[in-house]
């Protein structure tokens, strides 16, 4: 059978990147699809979002803002076929987590970057999780925007594994590598409040691309080998330089994306005002990932 991920099928490989090639470049009016009520979505409202992720990996969701709150989301999700939820250790008990900055406030968050008004750097969701709990696909809504700033860009990785092919298979080869980075436990007083995490980061799992990856220095551990080298060099470039594939949008009330766990980033933000209600964003991790092709209509 033909496999276009495998390095000795060069055929099938062709075929497969000429075809996703071909699909025009993500554009707000081309991923948008208007949903009345996310917490029953409609047949032909679920199969849109369904034809843009599986053709774009993403999709940019618009409802009216009155309508976001963590049920109605978790019924999207449900209708969407994501029902195994990944909880974050600052996501509440249905594994929703508010993103709002919360510097100060003394419980942890603010030492992490979500939780802050910073940028954020090119990274899949969850790439310092275990092999069996992997974020296949997420899910974050806009409740409030910040005054200024706080845009995403976001990139499919089919697109990022097409550039790095092309620029060397041994790229490939570098980090599909079962250790090609790791992340080290997280240990606080003697306490391990996550295992370190080892892994690749491309892999097919049930023949589909899944990327597993961050931008970050700190506390990020690469193989020390030259190929894995000349591969983060090779990554480091493509986020250097925005392609015609990479979507930029700044969520408005009432908006959200749902993807397969694209890459993706976040720009600083300006602090809320006494007077302004701060960013706030609601966010669901995925272990499932959005598969039309396995839904009965
Ligand atoms: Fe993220």
């Amino acid at each position: 059978m033909s496999n276009p991920f495998s390095l000795t099928d060069e055929q099938a490989y062709q075929r497969w990147r000429a075809t996703r090639l071909t699909r025009p470049a993500p554009s707000t009016a081309r991923l948008r699809v208007r949903v009345q009520h996310p917490a029953a979505p409609s047949r032909a409202e679920l199969a849109a979002i369904g034809a843009r992720i599986a053709s774009d990996g993403m999709a940019l969701i618009s409802c009216a803002p009155e309508q976001l709150d963590a049920e109605s989301l978790l019924a999207l999700g449900r209708a969407l076929g994501l029902r195994r939820t990944e909880a974050n250790h600052f996501a509440d008990i249905q594994a929703v987590s508010r993103i709002t900055p919360v510097e100060g406030r003394g419980d942890g968050r603010g030492d992490y970057i979500p939780y802050t008004d910073r940028a954020l750097n090119w990274h899949t969701d969850g790439y310092y999780n275990p092999p069996d709990q992997q974020v296949r696909a997420w899910m974050l809504f806009c409740l409030q925007p910040a005054r200024a700033g706080g845009e995403n860009q976001l990139l499919d990785p089919e697109i990022a594994y097409i550039r790095l092919r092309d620029d060397s298979p041994s790229h490939i080869v570098a980090l599909t590598h079962p250790e090609a980075f790791a992340i080290p436990a997280h240990v606080v007083d003697g306490q391990v409040l996550r295992a370190e995490s080892r892994g690749p980061v491309f892999s097919i799992q049930q023949g589909r691309l899944h990327m597993r990856y961050s931008a970050r220095r700190r506390h990020v551990c690469w193989r020390d080998t030259p190929e894995t080298t000349a591969a983060r060099t090779a990554l480091d470039e493509l986020f250097s330089r925005e392609t015609v594939f990479t979507f930029t949008h700044r969520l408005a009330a009432g908006e959200g994306l749902i993807s397969n766990n694209v890459l993706h980033n976040r720009t600083a933000f300006a602090p809320a005002t006494q007077r302004e209600r701060a960013r706030e964003l609601l966010r669901i991790r995925y272990i499932d990932r959005v598969n039309p092709d396995s839904w009965t209509v």
